[in-house]
């Protein structure tokens, strides 16, 4: 079985794709052993409804990256950031190295980075005139944001385009990403390094 942790602060909607992906056999051979929020959130919700073992850590707390670091269960065989927004400490990255990936809404390494997260990309991309986003899977290394791309996948921006409407469209290309280089990685068919 092919152990994956995911790691939270949103709706859940790109945990709902893992779960769905799960019970549809989209994902064949892979169980979330734990979902981990950095706050209260929606994402918490779907875990517990979904009867996932799950915790949340208050990223408030002084001691916030070693109670994550020490909640991760030793057997994960991957974690999985999934709207997660706090950053992993550089003690997490070295001991989880190659072993955590994140899922960003835009084409990195543009709109990435520190502040770049979910409208705010967006609206970013519209000011500057793109002619396409979309959304990046990549290795979660010591600099935000700046990890090896593992998969993008991409949608043209027109002069019609709203922040929202862009939002809505790469989530969608999020959760069909997100899956598919889980069930890569578990197939041995990317390797992370
Ligand atoms: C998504 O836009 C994702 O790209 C970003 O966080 C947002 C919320 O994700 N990382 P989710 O609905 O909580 O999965």
């Amino acid at each position: 079985m092919f152990k994956i942790v995911v790691l939270v602060s949103g709706k859940g909607s790109n945990l709902n794709a893992i779960i769905n992906a799960i019970n549809n056999r989209i994902l064949e051979h892979v169980e979330i052993i734990k979902v981990i929020g950095d706050r209260s959130c929606l994402a918490l919700e779907v875990a517990d409804k979904n009867k996932i073992d799950w915790c949340l850590i208050d990223r408030k707390n002084e001691n916030f990256s070693k109670m994550l670091l020490e909640s991760i269960p030793f057997d994960a065989d991957l974690i999985v950031l999934a709207g997660f927004l706090s950053i992993l400490d550089i003690n997490f990255i070295n001991i989880w190295t190659n072993k955590v990936i994140n899922i960003h809404p835009s084409l990195l390494p543009k709109y990435g980075g520190i502040g770049m997260i979910d409208i705010k990309v967006h609206e970013a991309v519209i000011n500057n005139k793109e002619l396409e986003s979309g959304c990046s899977v990549h290795i979660v290394d010591q600099e935000v944001d700046r990890g090896k791309v593992i998969l993008q996948k991409k949608i043209p921006i027109s002069n019609f385009d709203t922040p929202q409407g862009i939002q809505k469209k790469i989530l969608k290309l999020e959760h069909e990403a997100i899956v598919m280089v889980i069930n890569g990685i578990k197939d041995k068919e990317i390797i992370l390094c």
